[in-house]
């Protein structure tokens, strides 16, 4: 009850964070949507999709210990803004891992913007499949979301740009399975 308890008010919190940011608005209901169809078409147990959709819903929720003005800057960051941004994986890791038993939940958080062939932060040393599997379904989920929404320095990308995107950085960005995936159950909302 207590950690049920603790999970409702870290999503009702991750969704203050989304509806705070005028540029991503319902975001995290959108990367659970599209992690969900991943994790379908990879036939996952259901424990395992389960740990992967609070993850998905929970993936920011390391941004509330980011300077507010810095997370809804309504400009591109300087790159000691980027560092502070950069650290949101790791915060969100450690303000999960309070919940006890969610140990599958806080390294799925903790490296959602690990890249597949290294090089993604917090951890640019994490590669391929050391990567969790549910990091790596949140990582597409997350991009194509980013993709498909307006930010203050540039225009939203249409939906064919933004697929067509997933599948350029299929194998450096991205693990191509899972690129594969998303492509093969993606319905167009
Ligand atoms: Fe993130």
């Amino acid at each position: 009850m207590i950690i049920g308890g603790y999970i409702k008010t870290l999503t009702v919190l991750a969704r203050i964070i989304d509806e705070s940011d005028v540029c991503r608005r319902r975001h995290c209901y959108k990367v659970e949507k599209y992690s969900l169809y991943i994790c379908k078409r990879l036939k996952l147990p259901a424990k395992a999709t389960k740990i992967i959709k609070i993850a998905s819903i929970l993936h920011d929720i390391g941004k509330v210990g980011i300077d507010l003005n810095i997370i809804k800057k309504p400009a591109k960051l300087n790159s000691e803004e980027w560092a502070q941004v950069r650290l949101h994986p790791y915060i969100g890791n450690n303000i999960v891992k309070q919940a006890g038993f969610l140990d599958d939940i806080a390294p799925t958080i903790r490296y959602h913007h690990a890249r597949f062939e290294g090089g993604g932060y917090p951890n640019p040393d994490i590669k391929g499949e050391e990567i969790p599997l549910g990091s790596r379904i949140i990582c597409v989920a997350d991009a194509f979301d980013s993709m498909m929404s307006d930010r203050p320095y540039r225009k939203a990308m249409s939906e064919e740009k933004a697929l067509a995107e997933l599948t350029r950085c299929s194998g450096n960005q991205f693990d191509p399975n899972i690129v594969e995936a998303f492509l093969d159950t993606y319905v167009k909302e």
